[in-house]
């Protein structure tokens, strides 16, 4: 047997962070690049038998959870508490194996927040200033400029937010905006002065010249930040008024840390709560071995490309301000397009980790992001065909059918018993030999180098199994020591697969550990055979993507689409930002649309219906399938109300309709017509139900 290396390789301190995704929305397929990203490098180094810990928390502060909670009529701390929850049970389910996962709002994320801003004001770098925002005098809050809309000062186009113009794509400040209102309250914003407080970033300059060179930042990364310095470093605004969901100032009462100051304190708070509770107490795990100056520790920090800024300026001149250590690298990745366009939700590619979950294993995402995914700042494309392609050929078709082509053998014919040495070593060496390559290519983030070799390897082991057809030595007499043979090289190439695909399929590596009868796999044991020893029976470890699969997904997409039109009609209430992906945070109530005229709303048909019919829809679980009645005629209408509403005490009721509604074609049926309801959404909304006297049919005017 060669020696295994691990004794020449040193056992590294590794902490390894994601960012924190906001708390006022659902985690979808764009956030997983990274949570699968992150997670596969993470599961990787623990394989290799590095302490290594992989930490995470919800972004729970800021102004647009505040106002989506105000929205809900809930408090920002229940809000935060259910998309807590939320998170969790979809980060479980794509197994993403954090090992913390916290909050910043949280004691810890006070204390660190409170800790690094008061070392930074101490040596100076935060300096007060006066400066004009726009306020919202309804409200009586400071807007921040994507909370203010109005028409482009270059272009004219309408409906523009105060920071920059989707038509013609000019960046402006918001008071350039003209008729400007605000997206809270529709008024008129006033400007009005305040006292802010900065962080003087440009302190730092030569601290960060020098930490851009040392090696911790992708040549794309370095090049941006280069540019960055060429402008000049602008002081930051640390500050915001009251009202804010945030951390108080200390030393300025009413004035609340912006969000993104104490976000990536966030990393520190989580890993601070690890190091406090049992496991970590257990571990011997030291927050100051990990965060303090002279840390020999590795800190990773994974993100996406649009929060580059936050994460190589601001946070590693923080740190540093504060007598901490900075990051050893920050790894950018590119953002997520579907079928090469941005998430839509028209087009039911804007798809909520949740979804995915309801109709496909998680395995194929994390594989095909896998395969997709290398050390750059790239976007990457899911193509719904490659990606059905891909992982039937691959997972299906090569690696798992290894073990479906021999293990029957064993099973049948071995009582289970692999044989006590394998037909062809080299082999077996050769694949070995190939572990190497394959881990420097995981430890490089090259997961489309790591999948290639590995695919080449399973192609070879079929190659092998081809060659000896086992099927025919199984049939001949005598040839049961060569059939058990080449079975038992079959599945040990096989373990030598799964191992290596661990830290991307860590739910089909445990089942394939249970099959095999072996503690879990590690990186240095593979090299060992598996010899004279018995498996379990075999049971299919992955089926192959069904494109009505792929399709349920698109369409119920669409679905959560059409419920949540159904939920906000006739109300604006809590929206989850445009029809693209925003990295952003979202309004928290649907500004008022543009003005329509009389004869365009005279051409509303309203009607009082009879609700006839009322039924749920299979696979659909917010809508209700209504057969309305107008007077003789009667409509097929889904609606988004069925959280609110038992389908049996609906019969009978009256209610308004929209009855000219140009009819839509959704995946249970055709919707004719659309009912009004009001309400926030989810058990609280409210079908308008007309007084005693109206008749199905009539005009309601
Ligand atoms: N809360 C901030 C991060 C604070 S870190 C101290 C934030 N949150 S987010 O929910 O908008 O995004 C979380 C991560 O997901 C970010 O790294 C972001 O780049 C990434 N992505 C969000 N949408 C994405 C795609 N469509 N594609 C790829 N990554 C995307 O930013
Ligand atoms: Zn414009």
């Amino acid at each position: 047997m060669t020696a295994p290396d691990k004794r020449r390789r040193p056992r590294r301190d590794i902490l390894i962070t994601s960012a924190l995704p906001y708390a006022n929305g659902p985690i979808h397929i764009g956030h997983l690049v990274e949570y699968i990203q992150t997670d596969i490098w993470a599961r990787f180094q623990k394989l290799r038998g590095h302490d290594c810990w992989y930490v995470c928390a919800d972004d729970a502060h800021g102004t647009p959870i505040m106002l989506k909670a105000r929205a809900e009529g809930i408090t920002p701390e229940a809000l935060i508490a259910r998309v807590a929850e939320e998170h969790k049970a979809d980060f479980a389910d794509f197994r993403i194996g954090f090992d913390n996962y916290h909050s910043t709002h949280s004691d810890e994320n006070r204390y660190c927040a409170t800790l690094i801003y008061a070392r930074n004001r101490d040596k100076g770098h935060i300096t007060a200033r006066n400066i004009h925002q726009a306020y919202d005098p309804v409200e009586q809050m400071f807007l921040p400029d994507r909370f203010i809309k109005g028409e482009c000062p270059k272009c004219g186009a309408a409906d523009q937010y105060g920071d920059n113009c989707e038509a013609c794509g000019a960046s402006y400040s918001p008071a350039e905006l003209k008729n400007p209102k605000s997206v809270v309250s529709g008024a008129v914003p006033e400007q009005r002065e305040s006292e802010h407080l900065f962080f003087r970033l440009a302190d730092f300059e030569p601290m960060l010249r020098e930490w851009t060179r040392g090696g911790g930042l992708q040549e794309q990364v370095a090049n941006k930040l280069d540019e960055w310095f060429e402008a000049g470093l602008k002081e930051w605004d640390i500050s915001r008024d009251a009202p804010y969901f945030g951390f108080e100032i200390p030393d300025h009462p009413g004035k609340f840390f912006y969000v993104w100051l104490d976000a990536p304190i966030g990393y520190m708070a989580s890993f601070k709560q690890l190091c406090e509770s049992e496991r970590g107490r257990a571990a011997g795990l030291d927050f100051d071995a990990f965060w303090g100056q002279d840390s020999t520790a590795e800190l990773y920090h994974f993100i996406g490309k649009d929060i580059i800024y936050f994460h190589a300026l601001f946070w590693p001149a923080m740190l540093h301000g504060a007598d901490f250590r900075t990051p050893t690298a920050v790894f950018a990745h590119g953002f997520l397009t579907v079928d090469g366009q941005k998430m839509s939700k028209s087009r039911g590619t804007f798809i909520k980790a949740r979804t995915y979950l309801d109709h496909l294993n998680p395995e194929y995402l994390r594989y095909y992001f896998a395969a997709k995914l290398g050390p750059g700042v790239d976007d990457i494309d899911l193509s719904l065909d490659d990606f059905q392609a891909r992982v039937n050929a691959d997972l299906v078709g090569k690696v798992v059918n290894i073990a479906s082509r021999t293990a029957g053998f064993i099973t049948k014919r071995f009582g289970g018993r692999l044989g006590v040495e394998l037909p062809e070593p080299g082999l077996f060496h050769e694949f070995a030999a190939a572990g190497e390559g394959i881990a420097e290519a995981y430890e490089r983030r090259e997961f489309s180098r790591a999948v290639r070799e590995i695919m080449a390897l399973a192609d070879r082991a079929n190659q092998y199994i081809d060659e000896r057809a086992p099927w025919v030595v199984a049939k001949q007499d005598g040839r049961d020591a060569e059939l058990q043979g080449i079975c038992t090289q079959g599945l040990n190439l096989f373990r030598l697969l799964i191992g290596w695909l661990k830290p991307i399929l860590p739910g089909t590596a445990e089942a394939a550990e249970q099959f095999m009868q072996i503690e879990p796999l590690a990186w240095d044991a593979l090299s060992q055979p598996l010899l004279d020893h018995e498996v379990a029976k075999f049971k299919p470890l992955m089926t192959r993507v069904e494109p009505k699969h792929i399709e349920a997904v698109l369409e119920a997409s669409k679905e959560d689409l059409a419920a949540a039109q159904a939920q906000t009609a006739g109300q604006p209430a809590a929206g989850q930002g445009g029809d693209t992906t925003s990295g952003a945070g979202h309004v928290a109530r649907d500004p008022i649309a543009d003005t329509i005229d009389f004869d365009a709303f005279a051409k509303v048909d309203l009607r009082i219906a009879r609700i006839a019919r009322a039924a749920p829809v299979d696979g659909a679980d917010k809508l209700l399938q209504l057969t309305l009645d107008l007077g003789g005629e009667t409509r097929n209408v889904f609606a988004g109300i069925s959280k609110a509403y038992d389908p049996a005490k609906l019969e009978g009721r009256l209610t308004v309709m929209v009855a000219n509604l140009a009819p839509r074609k959704m995946r249970f049926g055709v919707s004719e017509g659309m009912v009004l309801a009001a309400g926030p959404g989810g058990k609280d909304i409210f079908i308008l139900s007309p007084d005693a006297g109206a008749e199905p049919g009539m005009k309601v005017k």
